[in-house]
């Protein structure tokens, strides 16, 4: 796990006192596959999105106060910045314990965020990584994968409601992941693709969308069964394709999956228009990704020009935003020797 993770604090490795700043690094995230089945022990495919990132910077140079405080940043939607944050008051307190921050120390942490947040980007789970850093660095301390995976995992189920752990791995590794079990590990890639991304401009409610199913699935545990399945199928069999340089089958199955979350009601009309608007600019295939009910879809191509022409027709049919993350092929060799 140690090897996926990108460096766990700045370079600076500052002591805490007057003058010393902390910084911290996240990205976002999004899923290719297994969103909701993850939270029933199904595995979950992960690609990293750096040009979304979170830098958090902790000062310990502010006059003394009474607790850890956080200065928060100027954004403009109140409402999903709360959102964001759900989860910090519980991580200050466990910053302050595994710290042993004094009960007089005062510490400032300043967040920018270019993640929209409520998108299922993986905002509060970056947010929270970026914080962990930024003040471990603060204090001098290297915490290990692990360490890092639990503070953020435990913000994060504030957040979430029940959080399944893959977007607390996504946004610190570097490469693409499956999350699996508990465990994470590098996702094989044996063809070169391009991940279009593209906000509805509508937030997504992941809270709501976990509840959502887990309501629907105490009422219909057959269905549960069905779906957690289908959707588990899918994910290993797409790794097969993934691995082999199947391009073509591996976004048929992401359209697969789409159907499968807009049957269990996490899609909306204006996601289901967008996905059939990439599927005929010629993505391999496309899907709602992360919690739903708004949000993000993701389209597949395997070359970059169809991924300008669907990214184009995206905008065009009312994407308020599109990115891009790479699927690079990883080579043979290295795969052999992990296996
Ligand atoms: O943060 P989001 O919206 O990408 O949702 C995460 C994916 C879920 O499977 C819906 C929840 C989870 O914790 O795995």
């Amino acid at each position: 796990m140690d090897s996926l993770a990108e460096p766990m604090s700045a370079s600076c490795g500052a002591v805490a006192g007057k003058s010393s700043v902390g910084t911290g690094r996240a990205h976002g995230k999004v899923i290719l596959l297994g969103e909701h089945a993850v939270v029933y022990g199904a595995p979950a495919l992960a690609v990293p999105v750096p040009g979304l990132r979170v830098t958090a910077s902790a000062d310990g140079s502010s006059a003394e106060r009474d607790t850890i405080s956080f200065v928060l940043p100027p954004v403009a939607d109140v409402v999903a910045v709360n959102q964001a944050e759900g989860g910090l008051p519980g991580l200050i307190a466990r910053l302050r314990d595994r710290f042993g921050v004094p009960g007089t120390m005062w510490v400032d942490v300043r967040v920018a965020c270019s993640i929209p947040l409520g998108r299922g980007l993986g905002a509060s789970a970056a947010y929270a990584r970026a914080v962990v850093l930024a003040v471990a660095d603060l204090f001098g301390r290297r915490l290990d994968a692990e360490e890092v995976f639990e503070l953020v995992q435990a913000a994060e189920s504030v957040v979430h409601g029940r959080a399944s752990g893959v977007d607390a791995h996504a946004v610190g590794s570097s490469v693409p992941i499956l999350f699996s079990g508990g465990a994470v590990e590098r996702l094989r890639i044996g063809f070169d693709g391009v991940v279009v991304i593209a906000d509805s401009g509508v937030a997504g409610r992941t809270r709501d969308a976990v509840e959502l199913l887990r309501g629907r699935f105490a009422r219909e545990p057959l269905y549960q069964a069905r779906f957690v399945d289908m959707v588990e199928s899918e994910t290993w069999a797409s790794m097969g394709d993934l691995a082999d340089g199947r391009a073509k089958e591996f976004g048929a199955r992401l359209t697969t999956a789409h159907g499968l979350l807009r049957e269990a009601g996490l899609s909306t009309d204006q996601i289901d228009d967008l996905v059939e608007v990439a599927l005929r600019a010629g993505a391999l295939g496309a899907k709602i990704t992360g919690g739903g009910l708004g949000g993000c879809l993701i389209a597949v191509t395997d070359n970059a020009g169809t991924a300008s022409t669907v990214a184009r027709r995206l905008e065009e049919a009312g994407a308020v935003k599109t990115w891009r993350a790479p699927l690079r092929r990883v080579c043979r060799c290295w795969q052999l020797t992990r296996a």
